[in-house]
């Protein structure tokens, strides 16, 4: 009798938080902890539709589907930016960077990403990465309390998205801070990005590991980007590399420092930290929305969407999805298979996940094998937004 009503009363309350979904009036609870939220949604109203026309998909199949079918759903932002952000820089640069564009226009500038991002232009990285990891702990380790995000997560892929662009150390100071307001401020990233290009064309790198010398040159066979595309895709770079990775490294940390047991194992069998970090990726995707256009009509969940109809792909509900996932809700470093989402998939797969990866991989196995009694020891700020999910400030104590 008490199971049935206790059952009823959560059912009620999947009904509820499902019917109640509206994108753009999300709670304070909802930052917190968006996974019931996001299983209610899977189960009872999987393709949601919002208030505003637009629709919002939870489950790992129906996102497959949407990365998959570049046809029926488009990146292309031009038409919905247009109204929004009328002829401005911003616009220019949603609409030029390669992740909002579709073939064939994507095609070509990926191509030229992808060779500058190669795995043996990734492999050549790994010694930097290495020295610069050790050295911010060897920083951490003169002080018993430090802050994991400003003085560990945030520093690395700066440094690493410094390296690839080849922006030399003393002009690195600004690019965090144009980072995190890339929307509210191009002008100076512009300015300053067109003089180093400027540099870089006048005196040639090494186009096998400078990114920004092998945009320039472009592929054997004379493709090439113009100016503005070189820029904007620069811009799009670092945006994409810097906070994406930062959340990786602080919600991986943060996710172990929970979970006492994994924490442990992790320490235990350091060769799992491939698998930890697929798991991490996972469990708390840094980057938890993504957005697609229909430009046909298509079927869906039951549902014939219409051209034109706006689709948010919910990449942190679709990992959890118990049809893909055993167990979604446990977070278990030995996870395999793991085909999550957290990169995306189809096309527009993340250019930079090897990069991801290997800066995970090195970052937390390091900080571990450092500070194995490394606590949280105040109340973590969370960045407070829905699309990127992670830690803004996350007081901590080495337990050394
Ligand atoms: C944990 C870290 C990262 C996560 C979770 C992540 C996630 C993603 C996702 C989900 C997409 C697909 C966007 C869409 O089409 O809707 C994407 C695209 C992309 N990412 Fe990442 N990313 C990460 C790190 C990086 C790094 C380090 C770089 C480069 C240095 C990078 C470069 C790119 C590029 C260039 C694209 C566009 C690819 C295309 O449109 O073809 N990302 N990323």
């Amino acid at each position: 009798m008490y199971g049935n009503a206790q059952e009823n009363a959560q059912d009620l309350n999947v009904q509820e938080l499902a019917a109640s979904f509206d994108l753009e009036k999300l709670t304070s609870d909802f930052y917190v902890n968006p996974y019931p939220t996001y299983r209610a949604l899977r189960e009872t109203a999987p393709v949601k539709r919002m208030p505003n026309g637009s629709y919002f998909l939870t489950r790992y199949d129906d996102l497959v589907t949407a990365y998959k079918n570049t046809k029926a759903f488009s990146s292309d932002k031009k038409k919905e930016f247009a109204p929004k952000y009328g002829a401005s820089l911003l616009y220019e640069h949603h609409t030029t960077s390669l992740v909002f564009n579709d073939p064939p226009i994507h095609t070509r500038v990926r191509r030229l990403i992808m060779g500058a991002l190669s795995p043996r232009a990734i492999a050549e990285m790994e010694g930097d990465l290495i020295r610069l990891v050790d050295h911010l702990l060897d920083r951490i380790s003169t002080r018993s309390e430090f802050d994991l995000i400003n003085d560990f997560a945030a520093a690395i892929p700066i440094e690493v998205i410094g390296n690839l662009l080849g922006v030399p150390h003393e002009e690195r100071e600004p690019l965090r801070d144009w980072s995190l307001a890339i929307l509210g401020a191009l002008e100076p990233v512009i300015g300053d990005l067109e003089a180093l290009v400027e540099r870089r064309r006048a005196k040639p790198g090494n186009p096998e590991r400078d990114v920004l010398t092998r945009l320039i040159q472009g592929e054997a066979d004379g493709e090439k980007l113009t100016a503005k595309e070189l820029l904007h895709n620069c811009i799009f770079l670092l945006n994409a590399g810097h906070e994406t990775t930062t959340n990786l490294i602080g919600n991986g940390l943060v996710t172990l420092s929970e979970q006492a047991g994994e924490k442990e194992r992790l320490i235990a069998h350091p060769e799992m930290i491939k698998t930890a970090v697929e798991e991490m990726l996972r469990y708390e995707s840094s980057n938890q929305l993504g957005n697609r256009m229909t430009v046909q009509p298509i079927e869906l969940g039951g549902l014939a969407l219409p051209a034109g109809t706006p689709i948010t792909l919910c990449i942190g509900a679709a990992n959890r999805d118990p049809a893909q996932f055993p167990d979604p809700e446990k977070f278990d470093i030995g996870r395999t298979p793991n085909r999550h989402l957290a990169f995306a998939t189809g096309a527009h797969q993340c250019a930079g996940m090897a990069l991801a990866r290997l800066e995970g991989a090195i970052a937390i196995s390091r900080f571990l094998a450092r500070f194995p009694n490394y606590a949280i020891n105040g109340e973590p700020v969370r960045g407070g937004r829905v699309r990127f999910r992670g830690f803004l400030s996350v007081p901590c104590v080495t337990g050394a």
